[in-house]
């Protein structure tokens, strides 16, 4: 196994320092550090974080290998910094099963770029009728603890509530994708004063805020673990807010796009900006911003959705919601929070490694830790050329934008998954 030396780089925006890297750990970090042995990497102005853990990745497989496969997504996700991600259930079979999740999680391994660790359902083929094989899946050799339906709310309550305390027995956690179905019905975008003049069926923010406050009234009757997926407006970082001062174990995600674009992009009726939650007005996208700054939402998650040309590239009304993230999320944080990496790291990789329960995972390099980090270069600007993602689909909202920072190396235990901005294999 190659020993690499990181010379003169920034610890999670410390002071520079040399890093030594050696048998999957980091076995040294100090001044003046030397080793005849290693590989010399420069890392003057680069910032080391601990690799980064996406806690909501569509990787498409099984089932829809042309919009993404494990592989593909593996590399996009270790090209954007993360050494593991979430895999969502909502593939084709659905991950309801303890064979899905397996299989899944073994595609991960051979790929070997991050630690893909599957999410199972909570609903039989996500169809909201009965609960999936909860049990099996934490049983499995996926070691399950994440369950979500997303892509569909888990909208009959007394089901949630059962989910909630099934998975207490494993520490367990259900995310939910908060959208109440009744509420969204042929909704094409968010309700307000851009739907109306568009005259697109609106998708109104307390349709997700009702499902986020019955949840966490729920999760504190049963004192289960609840998560909340891709929050999108300012009413559920209140009703959060509330839950939180309660003392509610309810953690939420925010995504990069949520923080960023806002509905006034449907005006352009380019389905590569149709995504569910919807993308919501200024006034959330501050709110959101503020609530990520103070701890309210506790991540950052991609919400990572490959869609196939046939599918994004049509009508509005026929194009399927989602937008690429993996290649582009450290970016679009740096944009948003600007340098503080300490926030970062946090939001980023300590948090929802802890919410995973992955180990090993979100921990800052230090002696004896597994070398899981990244190495971003915050001076670098890139602008995004959508052919050239290792995603197998093209969706991003930021073709042809120049984005701040550049992923410079990752390292799964110890080996690089990324090298001078390339993929390793
Ligand atoms: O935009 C979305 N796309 N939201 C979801 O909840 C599901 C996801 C997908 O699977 O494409």
């Amino acid at each position: 196994m190659t020993a690499y030396l990181i010379k003169s780089v920034s610890v999670v925006g410390a002071a520079p320092t040399d890093l030594l890297i050696r048998d999957g750990v980091v076995a040294e970090v100090g001044a003046g550090l030397t080793a005849p042995d290693a590989t010399v990497i420069d890392g003057a102005g680069l910032v080391a974080l601990p690799g980064l853990v996406d806690l909501h990745t569509h990787l498409r497989e099984p089932g829809r290998e042309d919009a993404e496969t494990v592989e593909s997504g593996s590399r996009a996700a270790a090209l954007g910094g993360y050494t593991a991600v979430c895999a969502m259930a909502n593939t084709s079979p659905v991950a309801d099963t303890a064979g899905v999740v397996e299989q899944v999680w073994r595609l991960g391994r051979e790929a070997g770029l991050v630690d893909v660790q599957p999410i199972g359902a909570v609903t039989v083929g996500l169809a909201g009728g009965q609960l999936a094989e909860l049990g099996a899946m934490a049983d499995s050799a996926a070691r399950v603890r994440i369950f979500s339906d997303d892509g569909h709310c888990v909208a009959d309550p007394k089901l949630m509530r059962r989910a909630l305390e099934y998975v207490k027995a494993f520490d367990g956690v259900i995310a939910q994708h908060a959208e109440e179905p009744r509420l969204t019905e042929g909704a094409q975008m968010h309700e307000g004063e851009v739907s109306t003049r568009l005259g697109l069926t609106g998708w109104p923010a307390v349709a997700e805020e009702a499902i986020i406050a019955r949840d966490v009234l729920l999760a504190e009757h049963v004192g289960s673990r609840l998560h909340i997926c891709h929050v999108s407006t300012a009413g559920s970082v209140e009703v959060l807010r509330h839950a939180k001062a309660r003392g509610v174990k309810v953690t939420a995600e925010v995504t990069p796009h949520h923080l960023l674009l806002t509905d006034s992009k449907a005006e352009t009726y380019d389905p590569v900006y149709k995504v569910n939650p919807p993308l919501r007005t200024g006034t959330d996208v501050a709110a959101l911003r503020a609530a990520l700054a103070e701890g309210v939402i506790d991540i950052i998650a991609t919400d990572h959705a490959p869609h196939a040309v046939e599918d994004k590239e049509c009508e509005w009304a026929y194009a399927r919601p989602g937008m690429l993230g993996l290649e582009t999320a450290l970016s679009i944080a740096l944009d948003v929070l600007g340098p503080q990496w300490d926030l970062i790291a946090e939001r980023m990789s300590r948090a929802p490694a802890r919410i995973a329960g992955l180990e090993g995972h979100g921990v800052d390099p230090a002696p004896g830790v597994p070398a899981n980090l990244t190495l971003v270069d915050p001076a670098a600007r890139r602008t995004i050329e959508p052919a050239e993602l290792a995603s197998r689909s093209r969706n991003t909202p930021y073709a042809r934008m120049t984005l701040p920072g550049r992923i410079v190396a990752t390292f799964l235990r110890g080996e690089p998954t990324v090298l001078d901005g390339k993929a390793v294999k």
